[in-house]
């Protein structure tokens, strides 16, 4: 028995801002933005609204496309760089109240912008050791709410946004999640973190900035991450799994810019169309970006039962992280 990914959903905020109408407010340019990352525009969700929210919205699309009640989940799993609260309550169990999954557990997974891929083996093996049947995988996403909007090189990257997945048992034997990599270098932790806020540089009054509690990156270490251990991702999957390139229907990377996924589809010799892409219109959406890109896959009719996808994230912790899976 496989677990698989019965279903897929996504919530988009409405609100979507440009390049060039964040170059009024910035010292940036629509230019620069696209040539330097892909991205043309983002969205970013309205004041009132939370992670849990966005968490909720993308999830009620994927029970539905399921033909679940939220009453037939057994847990709720939220990954998320951005949850509601600093360590407690869990977003997760936000999410789980207000959906009414009365039956689940929940917890949140901490893995940066992997998380999605780190939640999907986490699902696969409560599904495949037989204690649950239905798993909620929820991405959510406010990056917009912790970017320093004073720092350039920061805040164009990000957007918000939320995908979910129901991961439940395959009885068809057409699909599955086949073999994942999951994998840490805490060695590069600074170099995509946010300072204060936590136990080590807790907040001091009259002394911490907002700055202080914001996103900082060095972002071209974290490039020369990202490339090589895409490459890395994608020749071990394929490798161990006796798979070529034209086994894959779709690679999908985490969407985080498009001349890192450039560079890995050029250093591996692969053709950038396998790759698929949606950051131009919804920018960098950390641990959500890949069921984002899912759903968008799966409306646009671009996904068949049994395809097979490889996964590929990067991001904070470091953490890197791949899947092989049939659709
Ligand atoms: O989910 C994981 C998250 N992180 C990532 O995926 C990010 C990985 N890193 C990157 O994608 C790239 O390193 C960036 C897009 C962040 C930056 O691109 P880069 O080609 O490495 O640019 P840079 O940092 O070398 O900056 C080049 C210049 C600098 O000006 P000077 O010092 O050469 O005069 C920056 O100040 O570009 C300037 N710059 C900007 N100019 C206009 C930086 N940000 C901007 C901006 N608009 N938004």
């Amino acid at each position: 028995m496989n677990a698989y990914i019965k279903s897929i959903g996504a919530y988009i905020p409405e609100k979507r801002v440009t390049n060039d109408e964040l170059s009024k407010t910035m010292d940036t340019s629509d230019e620069w933005i696209r040539s330097h990352t892909g991205i043309g525009s983002r969205h970013i969700a309205d004041k009132e609204m939370n992670t849990a929210d966005l968490g909720v919205k993308a999830a009620e699309v994927a029970l539905e496309r399921a033909g679940l009640k939220a009453e037939d989940i057994d847990m709720v799993i939220l990954t998320t760089a951005t949850p509601d609260y600093v360590g407690f309550p869990a977003t997760s169990c936000i999410i789980q109240d207000k959906l009414g999954a009365v039956n689940a557990g929940a917890f949140d997974l901490t893995a940066g912008c992997t998380g999605f891929v780190y939640g999907l083996e986490v699902a696969k093996n409560f599904i495949e050791n037989g204690s649950m049947k239905n798993i909620l995988l929820v991405s959510a996403e406010m990056l917009t709410q912790i970017a320093n909007w004073e720092d350039r090189n920061t805040a164009v990257l990000f957007g918000d946004g939320s995908g979910a997945a129901v991961i439940s048992a395959d009885e068809s034997g057409v699909s599955g999640i086949d073999d994942t990599i999951l994998k840490a270098d805490g060695s590069g932790a600074w170099t995509l973190e946010r300072h204060t806020g936590g136990v080590v540089h807790p907040y001091e009054e009259g002394k911490t900035t907002w700055a202080d509690t914001a996103l900082f990156m060095d972002g071209q270490a974290v490039y020369k991450f990202a490339v090589k251990v895409n490459a890395i991702l994608i020749t071990s999957l394929l490798e161990r799994n006796n798979l070529t390139i034209d086994d894959l229907a779709w690679i999908v990377p985490h969407q985080a810019n498009e001349r890192i996924i450039q560079a890995a589809a050029k250093r591996l010799k692969l053709p950038i169309e396998k790759f698929f892409m949606n950051l131009e219109e919804y920018a960098n959406t950390s641990s959500a970006s890949i069921p984002i890109a899912l759903n968008d896959m799966y409306e646009k009719g671009k996904l068949k039962r049994g395809d097979k996808l490889l996964l590929t994230g990067f991001g904070a912790g470091l953490t890197y992280g791949g899947s092989i899976l049939r659709w």
